[in-house]
């Protein structure tokens, strides 16, 4: 008996949690802001509907099909894109053994806040007491205990979350989406009601539409939409493979990327707000305190959670609360991907698979909790979500946009047989549209096959060689080369042997 989600709001929730994750608050915001500010919204749309949306069809109709996890369903198309699938899952595993660790800071300040230990200077606070930072990825330095702590606890977490698989995460998934959007709301309604905000929000929002002509906002805009709905990751695939036979699917996905969005763009208010009401406080400009990732989170959210005039440590326990349960159910979504392709291909047992993935990953982890750890967790984040993912993203729209088969047309002829039309459309992905539309209250036309086989092709291969190109030219991040090579390039490299051996052993049936 395969598994199946116990309803269809388990699903939604499920891919919302997966999509919804620390990068609405720490990373679209500041992306927005940089990128034009509201005139970024009109990039952000556009890439939406041609990439975002389209991807989560194909992902979503292509698990639903085959019914198997993602290494299985791109082998379905042709038996060599199941190496694609692997590498995707162990794209995310990279992530998730970091992500895991951002986590472990987050238990550590919600402990933090009940007595605002992050004191007055919280820069010094996060660099220097609680990382205490090296100078360089090369000085590893020891582990830090206190991290070490809050990873364990995040992976007894994560385990836990998807102990039997989509059954527990179906229930857990009520919680760990719908607390965090409490939360937000109540920080937004905090944040707005401060003297200052306005000028936040205005400098959130404010559009400049000379921004739209320049063609590295279009790819910020594309980027941002691949990592904020975890496509191209093999999740949605894997989890919409547990959709009983009868569920739908073009909805879903459209209901799914909205629900991410208006919580990326809700996220900026939460941000702006406070850092208007911050920049309010110290006279300098919103310009100057604008931060994005681990430094707006650590360092500048604790800064104004001291300044807020009553029950700062309250809004700080909830600020940590709402980062963890925002982040752990992308990060289960990863491991339960992963797990389940395994479980499917190897037929391990759920529990020795759950606990083996915990292991090893959290043993990973270990090097970002050392001193040089956020040197590392930079690298391997931004090499898994510049490189691995784009290439993913590029590879699965090329393997279902020019091999999906001609089977399913056959079928949906038998099933439909007045409408001639698909004769006129000469591409073999229509089979996978017509049954995403077979399955769905509303459908998709033609535009989605051109979206999948051209446009995003094309816009993340010009994403993916700029980014080489500004590789080329200097390292990332200012790190050594060597750095750059063992986080980075190293790591794909790894993740392409291991996917080829896990395709190459042979499966039990
Ligand atoms: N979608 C998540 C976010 O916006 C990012 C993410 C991607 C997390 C992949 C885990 C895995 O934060």
């Amino acid at each position: 008996m395969r598994d199946i989600w116990e309803s269809r709001t388990s699903f939604i929730l499920a891919s919302i949690g997966s999509a919804i994750g620390l990068g609405n608050i720490w990373r679209f915001p500041y992306v927005c802001y940089a990128n034009g500010g509201g005139a970024f919204l009109i990039p952000y749309f556009v890439a939406l509907l041609t990439a975002g949306i389209p991807i989560m069809i194909l992902e979503f109709s292509l698990g639903h099909r085959i019914s198997r996890p993602a290494p299985m369903a791109l082998g379905s198309v042709k038996k060599e894109f199941e190496i694609l699938g692997w590498f995707a899952l162990l794209i995310g595993f990279g992530i998730c053994t970091y992500y895991a660790v951002v986590m472990g800071w987050c238990f550590n300040y919600l402990g933090f806040s009940v007595n605002l230990a992050w004191g007055q200077n919280t820069e010094s606070f996060f660099f220097n007491q609680f990382l205490k930072i090296s100078d360089s990825p090369m000085q590893i330095g020891g582990v830090q205990w206190m991290i070490v702590l809050g990873l364990a606890l995040t992976w007894i977490c994560v385990i836990a979350a998807i102990w039997k698989g989509v059954k527990t995460v179906g229930k857990v998934v009520y919680f760990t989406v719908i607390i965090p959007w409490v939360i937000l709301i109540v920080l937004v309604v905090r944040g707005i009601t401060l003297p200052g905000a306005l000028e936040g929000l205005r400098f959130y929002l404010t559009p400049q539409f000379s921004a739209l002509l320049d063609y590295k906002v279009w790819l910020a805009a594309y980027s941002q939409v691949f990592f904020s709905l975890t496509i191209g990751f093999g999740v949605q695939i894997t989890y919409a493979s547990f959709l009983p036979k009868k569920a739908d699917v073009v909805n879903n996905a459209f209901l799914v990327s909205f629900a991410n969005n208006a919580t990326s763009f809700l996220g900026g208010f939460a941000v702006f707000s406070v850092l208007g009401y911050y920049a309010h406080q110290t006279g300098l400009p919103v310009s100057e305190v604008v931060k994005s990732g681990p430094h707006l989170a650590f360092v500048t959210y604790p800064t104004i959670i001291s300044m807020l005039p009553f029950a700062a440590s309250i809004f700080g326990i909830l600020f940590f609360l709402m980062l963890l349960t925002l982040g752990i159910d992308s990060a289960f979504s990863l491991v339960e991907a992963g797990a389940a392709s395994v479980i499917d291909k190897f037929k391990l047992k759920r529990i020795h698979v759950n606990i083996g993935f915990g292991i090893i990953a959290g043993l990973v982890g270990i090097i970002y909790t050392t001193r040089s750890g956020l040197y590392w967790l930079d690298i391997v984040d931004y090499f898994m979500n510049n490189y691995g993912l784009l290439v993913v993203g590029i590879l699965q729209c090329f393997a279902v946009g020019y091999f999906y088969s001609h089977k399913d047309v056959q079928n949906y002829v038998k099933e439909y047989p007045h409408d001639r039309s698909i004769f006129s459309i000469p591409a073999k992905i229509v089979g996978l549209r017509r049954y995403a539309n077979s399955k769905s209250e509303f459908t998709v036309g033609a535009w989605w096959d051109f979206c999948v086989k051209y446009l995003t092709p094309i816009v993340v291969g010009i994403l993916f060689i700029t980014n080489i190109f500004d590789r080329i030219k200097s390292p990332y991040g200012g790190y050594s080369r060597w750095a750059e090579f063992l986080g980075g390039w190293l790591v794909i490299i790894v993740f392409i042997v291991v996917a080829v051996i896990l395709y190459k052993k042979k499966g039990r049936e």
